[in-house]
């Protein structure tokens, strides 16, 4: 049974940074479910964003001229509903989470058109508070006033792992689906381009509470975050 927890009229933002399969996602939904606020899952946005260079074949030409990417930004709509992602109307909630966008992610995420675009709309999403945001940036750049600040880390191998578990359980096979030891090195390079581009680069926020995973179970992990949330509301509500 799904108990919502009422804590008065107070709402807060709940900003979750970490490195790649982390548990950011599964987490955030499932606190923003208990709480009856909305998730917002900022990766699935910066996914979205690289699906659409892919499928319209410009990757090559954004490599060359990053600045290309403005054209494809000015007529972009990302929603969600129900869970699934909607990119300029197409449901892409499947296709978003393919072993091909996650290789190029990290190059378009990069990009500043594509930071700023998307903060705006993040930023936007996020004006009535009751949000569970998750991803890279949220307490350091997007929200850094959010009420809850928490940065998920895990072991790069338990964290492969379970990117592994989570291709085969969608039935990706082929190169949809390397193996551990080629997930684990995809994984740690995406976090090192992550932390070391330019602009907002993963980091922790002074302010965060860290959590690691690895040795905890989803649920574990959305108690502790959920716990933290509740111990908020009561004392300033
Ligand atoms: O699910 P996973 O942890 O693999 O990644 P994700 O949350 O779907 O994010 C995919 C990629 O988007 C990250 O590797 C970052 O390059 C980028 N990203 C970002 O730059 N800023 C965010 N706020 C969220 C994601």
């Amino acid at each position: 049974m799904l108990v919502k927890h009422t804590t008065g009229n107070r709402r807060i933002i709940i900003a979750i940074d970490g490195p790649a399969a982390s548990g950011k996602s599964t987490t955030a939904r499932k606190v923003a479910g208990m709480l009856g606020y909305t998730y917002i899952d900022t990766g699935a946005m910066f996914r979205s964003v690289t699906l659409k260079v892919l499928d319209l074949g410009m990757i090559d030409t954004v490599r060359s001229f990053p600045d290309s990417i403005e054209a494809l930004l000015q007529d972009l709509s990302i929603t969600f509903c129900d869970d699934r992602v909607f990119l300029d109307g197409r449901d892409v909630t499947s296709a978003i989470r393919e072993n091909r966008v996650s290789r190029e992610v990290s190059f378009i995420s990069s990009l500043g058109p594509v930071r700023q675009r998307l903060r705006l709309m993040q930023q936007d999403m996020g004006r009535l508070k009751g949000v569970v945001m998750d991803g890279r940036d949220i307490g350091t750049v997007v929200f850094p006033d959010a009420e809850l600040k928490i940065f998920l880390i895990a072991d790069a191998r338990e964290r492969a792992a379970r990117r592994y578990a989570e291709l085969a359980a969608k039935g990706a096979s082929g190169s949809e689906l390397p193996d551990v030891g080629m997930l684990e090195r995809e994984i740690v390079e995406r976090d090192r381009a992550d932390a070391e581009r330019a602009l907002a680069p993963l980091k922790k926020h002074p302010d965060a509470i860290e959590i690691d995973t690895s040795e905890l179970s989803i649920d574990e992990q959305v108690t502790m975050v959920r716990d933290l949330a509740l111990a908020l509301l009561r004392r300033e509500g």
